[in-house]
């Protein structure tokens, strides 16, 4: 199968189970094609993206002990794992010309994004939710529009909101487990596995890609787009051992450490900003 239309396959089908088709056979990428910015990912019509303060908040850690609450959780997870997705499916299209081994290690980080959207999936309706029973918005895909570049993309999407990631799934294994939900934490923490391999990826690329006068901090922050900072690639509570884990310097963990608490997106989503 060509990677190009694997992305196709999952921006272009509205339907979230050949989505999360994992790619089959070997993977080629023979014709990349010219570059393309499909403007939106194809999805049933319950799953359109709305805007931002239209969808639910994340719901508050103590609300947890309620069922319901949690689904909330999962669902407004699911769709960003499933947006992770398509923002990666993108940049197989509209960045033809990056290196091919990129885009091969691209694919795999996407079969974890795959399986990462069904953990939630399975876990909201055992919750008793469907996906789709609530509006979910397009935060993701939308600064995915603004990346004119794989460094861009890499600053954007591995090294801020999967290394947000590192801190927020932690932060929700705790929450779910003192809710006494021993199987939504033990999602979010498979998902912390994956997610340092994501970040890990994400930093070797910067390296591989960027100006070798340059350090990774500089080079990570001169590709921020604004809003995109280097605030909002850390949680609430901040952990260097993932950080580490992922190949992240101490003087980058450092700086990024020194930035203060509680500016990431998973913040602001609880805050219903
Ligand atoms: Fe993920
Ligand atoms: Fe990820």
């Amino acid at each position: 199968m060509e990677l190009r239309d694997f992305a196709r396959q999952i921006l272009e089908s509205p339907s979230i189970d050949a989505k999360l088709v994992p790619f089959v056979g070997a993977a080629s990428d023979e014709a990349p094609g010219l570059p393309e910015r499909p403007a939106f990912p194809a999805r049933p019509p319950e799953l359109l993206f709305c805007g931002r303060r239209e969808s639910p908040p994340m719901p508050r850690p103590e609300t947890f002990v309620e069922p319901r609450r949690r689904a909330v959780a999962h669902h407004i997870m699911a769709n960003h794992e499933l947006q992770a997705l398509e923002v990666m499916a993108f940049v197989l299209l509209a960045f033809p010309e990056a290196p091919p081994e990129f885009r091969r290690g691209l694919i795999r980080v996407m079969a974890d994004e795959q399986r990462h959207t069904r953990l939630h999936l399975d876990r909201l309706r055992e919750l008793g939710m469907q996906f789709g029973e609530l509006s979910v918005n397009g935060y993701f895909w939308n600064k995915a529009q603004e990346f004119r570049s794989l460094l861009d993309y890499l600053a954007g999407l591995p090294l801020t909101f999967e290394g947000c990631n590192l801190d927020h799934t932690l932060e929700f294994e705790t929450w779910f487990r003192q809710a006494g939900d021993e199987r939504s934490a033990g999602v979010m923490r498979a998902i912390h596995r994956d997610e340092i391999q994501h970040v890990a990826f994400g930093l070797h690329w910067l390296r591989m890609l960027k100006s070798p006068e340059l350090s990774d901090w500089e080079a990570y922050t001169a590709h921020l787009k604004w809003p995109l900072r280097p605030e909002k690639s850390r949680g609430g509570t901040f952990h260097r051992d993932p950080r580490l884990a992922a190949g992240m310097s101490p003087e980058f963990i450092a700086k990024l450490e020194a930035l203060g608490e509680g500016a990431g997106d998973g913040e602001k989503e609880r805050q219903g900003e």
